[in-house]
C-alpha cells in the first residue's frame, strides 16, 4: 500500500485515521478507484420488469440509466447527452420508447445510441456527424445475481460470484429464502451530512451499538410486541439475552453479522412472524438449518450496498466527503400475500425510513462523528477498529469463509478498510485477487504480539 494510506489504515493494529472521512483528495480518489473499479447495485428485477422500463441510478456520483431492454436483457448508460452533457433523461422511473435530452433534443434508444439529431441536415451537412459515435457512454459489464442488477465500469475487475466470494452464502440467505425470489415494493430517498463509509460500515460489522443506540427504539418495539401479543406469550428475557452471534469478514471487503438465536422468524411483527414461520420448511430446505435459523441480521457488498433482516435494501451514494445519499428499498417474498407484503413495508417505514426509529438514532451518529471531525485535534488522533482482533477463523461452525466468534467485532470493518485501502492505493485486480486468495488459506488478522506494527503502536501509544 502507499506510505500515506499506510499512515491513515494501520488495520494490523486496528486502528483508523479520522481522516478518511474528511479528506477531499481521498474522496476523489474514491470515485476513480472504488467506485469506478466495483461491482454496484444498479435495480432489482422487479423495478424494472417490462422492456422500456427504466430507472436513474447512480454508479458513485455518476448518474446512469437503467433500462430492461426488448430482447429483457438490461442495459445502463451514462445519464450524460455527449451533445454539451446535459443529463439525457430527467425522469426517476417510467416507461419509455427512447429518450429525448432536454436541452437540444438529441434522441437515444433504449440501450443509449444515439438515433436522432434535430436539424442535422443543416446542422451537420453531408453526414458530417457519425451518429454512432456520439451515444450515451455504456455499462459495459452488466449481471444479474438471482434478480439482483449489478454493473461495473472495469473490465479487468472479477466475474461477480469470484467478487461475491463467500459473502454469496451470507446474501443467499437473504434474498434466496422462497421460491420465486424478491419483490421491490417501495422505495426511499434522503440526505445525510456524513461520510458515506459510515453507513456502509454498520451492516459491515457494527452490531455493537444496536442495544445502546436503538434502547429507546427497542423498548417501543417491544412493549408494542408485547401489547399485539399479549403478555403471557411475550418472552422479555428472551429479547434482553444477547446471544453470541458471529460475524463475516471478507478479503473483498464485504461484511455481515447475526445474533444466533436459533428461532424461527426474527419479526416482532405477529403477520410477518406467522407467515415467515409458515414456511419454515421452505426455508429449511433451500438453505439449510445453519443459515435458515440463525445466519440473518445485517450485510454490506462492498462497497455501499447493504440489507438488513428486517428486509431493508439500500444504497448510499457518495455525495463529497461529508454527506451520503440514501436509496432504501423495501423487498418481500414474492409469495407472501398482498397483506403480509404491506406488513413488511410498514414495518420498514416505522424503523428504517427517514422517518424510521432505528434509522434517526443511526444517523445522529454519523453527523455528529462527522462534526467532530471538522476539528484539528480530533481529525489527528486514531480511531479504535480494534475489538476481536486477531479473533478470525476460517469455516468453522458450518459458517462458510473468515468469521469471528461473536457478531461484537470490528472484524468486517477492518476487512472492508483493508480491500478499500487496497482498491484506494491503485493495485491491481490481478494483485487484489492474489492476496483474496491468498488469504483463503488462513486468518489474515495478525495474532502474533510481536508484529512489527503492534510493537510500533504500543510505542506511540493508541491516539497516534
Ligand atoms: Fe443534449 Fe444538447 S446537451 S442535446
Ligand atoms: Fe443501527
Amino acid at each position: 500500500m502507499d506510505p500515506v494510506l499506510d499512515d491513515l489504515l494501520d488495520l494490523d493494529n486496528g486502528t483508523i485515521s479520522g481522516a478518511i472521512f474528511t479528506d477531499e483528495e481521498i474522496y476523489e480518489k474514491e470515485l476513480e478507484q472504488v467506485f469506478a473499479r466495483s461491482w454496484l447495485f444498479l435495480a432489482h428485477d422487479t423495478m424494472i420488469p417490462k422492456a422500456g422500463d427504466f430507472l436513474q441510478q447512480y454508479m458513485g456520483e455518476d448518474p446512469v440509466v437503467v433500462v430492461r431492454q426488448k430482447d429483457g436483457s438490461i442495459a445502463a448508460f451514462l445519464n450524460q447527452c455527449s451533445h454539451r452533457g446535459m443529463r439525457i433523461c430527467r425522469a426517476d422511473k417510467g416507461n419509455a420508447k427512447a429518450f429525448m435530452c432536454s436541452f437540444h433534443g438529441w434522441g437515444y434508444d433504449l440501450s443509449g445510441n444515439l438515433t436522432h439529431v434535430p436539424h442535422e441536415d443543416v446542422a451537420y451537412p453531408g453526414g458530417a456527424l457519425d451518429k454512432s459515435q456520439w451515444g450515451a457512454r455504456r455499462v459495459p459489464r452488466i449481471t444479474n445475481y438471482k434478480g439482483f442488477i449489478f454493473g461495473t465500469w472495469d473490465l479487468e475487475a472479477p466475474e461477480f460470484v469470484d467478487y461475491l466470494g463467500d459473502m454469496a452464502w451470507y446474501f443467499d440467505g437473504y434474498i434466496d429464502r422462497y421460491e420465486g425470489g424478491m419483490e421491490a415494493i417501495a422505495v426511499h430517498k434522503w440526505v445525510i451530512p456524513a461520510n458515506w463509509k459510515f453507513n456502509a460500515e454498520q451492516p459491515a460489522s457494527d452490531m455493537y451499538h444496536a442495544e445502546v443506540s436503538h434502547a429507546s427504539a427497542m423498548q417501543v418495539m417491544n412493549r408494542n410486541a408485547q401489547q399485539r401479543i399479549g403478555d403471557s406469550e411475550f418472552n422479555r428475557e428472551a429479547l434482553y439475552e444477547v446471544s453470541p452471534g458471529q460475524q463475516f469478514t471478507s478479503p473483498l471487503g464485504h461484511g455481515s453479522g447475526w445474533f444466533d438465536r436459533r428461532i424461527g422468524s426474527l419479526s416482532l411483527n405477529p403477520e410477518i412472524a406467522e407467515w415467515e414461520n409458515s414456511r419454515r420448511d421452505e426455508t429449511l430446505e433451500r438453505l439449510g438449518e445453519r443459515r435458515a435459523l440463525s445466519v440473518r441480521g445485517h450485510g454490506n457488498i462492498f462497497p455501499n450496498f447493504m440489507f438488513l433482516m428486517n428486509n431493508t435494501f439500500r444504497v448510499t451514494h457518495p455525495r463529497g466527503p461529508g454527506e451520503m445519499e440514501i436509496w432504501a428499498w423495501t423487498l418481500v417474498p414474492k409469495t407472501a400475500p398482498d397483506e403480509v407484503k404491506e406488513q413488511y413495508r410498514i414495518n420498514v417505514l416505522r424503523t428504517f425510513s427517514p422517518g424510521g426509529m432505528f434509522e434517526q438514532d443511526d444517523a445522529e451518529n454519523w453527523l455528529e462523528i462527522q462534526r467532530i471531525l471538522r476539528g484539528h485535534m480530533a481529525r489527528k488522533g486514531r480511531l479504535n477498529y480494534r475489538m476481536q482482533l486477531g479473533a478470525t477463523a476460517r469455516d468453522v461452525d458450518d459458517l462458510p469463509g473468515l468469521t469471528t466468534p461473536h457478531c461484537y467485532s470490528d472484524a468486517g470493518a477492518r476487512g472492508l478498510y483493508r480491500h478499500w485501502g487496497r482498491l484506494l492505493s491503485g493495485m491491481t485486480w490481478a494483485e487484489i485477487m492474489r492476496l483474496a486468495e491468498e488469504a483463503q488459506g488462513f486468518d489474515h488478522e495478525p495474532t502474533a504480539p510481536d508484529s512489527l506494527a503492534q510493537a510500533r503502536a504500543a510505542k506511540e501509544g493508541p491516539r497516534g
